[in-house]
């Protein structure tokens, strides 16, 4: 049996910290996307010992194999189910890598759900969940894939139907970011912008109301990575984005547009005077197949 999936990037319109907690990680309040049929490839198929193939642009600099959420994640369900067989997963990485759109937690989720079909255990959602967040604060929200307000160090997901569709244009300067970095820099504002209740029925409505709100890492990002406040800037610049922001804990950034025709403008643009940055237009909410 072969099978496959899409490893979905996650991108945080919004970040708000709230707190530290006494183990070094934050409260966090976020609205996670997941923009369509773009992210990294995985396949798995039957084999006797749990092997991992790495193609794709961004294979090169995925570090050391056992490290690989990909593998933790295997090994943890083949423990959990004390499952017998091994399993073959190639992994075409086409996400830039330790870059704040979880690339590697949406990996280690698309393989807990892949590999459960191909074992053929029989998980309650639940239990699925608690393996998920194990791995790392961001593979819940990955596991559902789903535009999702996310709350405490990010394991808290509630679904967010109501979204109008738009396009997004990702960004990255091709330089990594250490998460735990970021976090160690961080101050944590004092004030707190009230995240809206309703996000609205058009697009207007949620740029509007993203606009209201900010991705607190976004200082100890830029202090760290100036390259950042230089994506965003030209980002800023394209004809119609509405919003830019960095994701996550950076250094990937997105602008937001009423159209994939304006985020594909402007892709082409940034493209031709940065020939060398990551760049992915697509849209949100769409329903297009994932
Ligand atoms: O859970 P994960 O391994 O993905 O987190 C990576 C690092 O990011 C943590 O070690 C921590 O420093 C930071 N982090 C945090 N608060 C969160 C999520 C991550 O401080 N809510």
């Amino acid at each position: 049996m072969i099978l496959t999936g899409l490893a979905r990037p996650k991108v945080n319109l919004f970040l708000h910290v709230t707190e530290r907690r006494e183990d070094g990680y934050h409260l966090l309040e976020s609205l996670v996307c997941f923009p369509d049929g773009i992210g990294d490839r995985i396949t798995v198929s039957e084999g006797d010992a749990l092997s991992l193939f790495e193609t794709g642009p961004f294979a090169s600099q995925t570090g050391c194999q056992s490290q690989n959420l990909i593998m933790k994640a295997a090994d943890l369900l083949k423990r959990e189910f004390s499952v017998g067989q091994g399993a073959k997963v190639l992994l075409e990485k086409n996400l830039p890598v330790a870059s704040g759109i979880g690339g590697g937690s949406a990996d280690a989720a698309l393989t807990l759900n892949l590999l459960c079909d191909l074992w053929k255990i029989s998980i309650e959602k639940d239990h699925l969940e608690s393996l998920a967040a194990s791995l790392g604060a961001d593979v819940p929200s990955c596991l559902q894939s789903r535009t999702a307000m996310m709350r405490g160090i990010g394991e808290i997901l509630s679904p967010v139907e109501t979204l109008p569709a738009f396009s997004i244009l990702l960004v990255n300067p091709g330089v990594t970011v250490s998460t735990p970095a970021i976090f160690k820099e961080l101050s944590i504002p004092e004030d707190q912008p009230a995240i809206p209740e309703r996000w609205g029925e058009v697009p207007n409505d949620i740029f509007l109301s993203l606009g209201r709100c900010r991705n607190d890492l976004e200082p100890a990002a830029f202090s760290l990575v100036p390259a950042i406040k230089k994506v965003i800037n030209i980002l800023k610049m394209q004809d119609g984005c509405r919003l830019a922001r960095m994701s996550g804990s950076g250094a990937t950034c997105f602008g937001l547009f009423e159209t994939l025709e304006e985020a594909r403008d402007a892709q082409k643009t940034v493209e031709m005077q940065h020939p060398s940055w990551w760049s992915a237009a697509s849209m949100v909410n769409a329903d297009v197949d994932a």
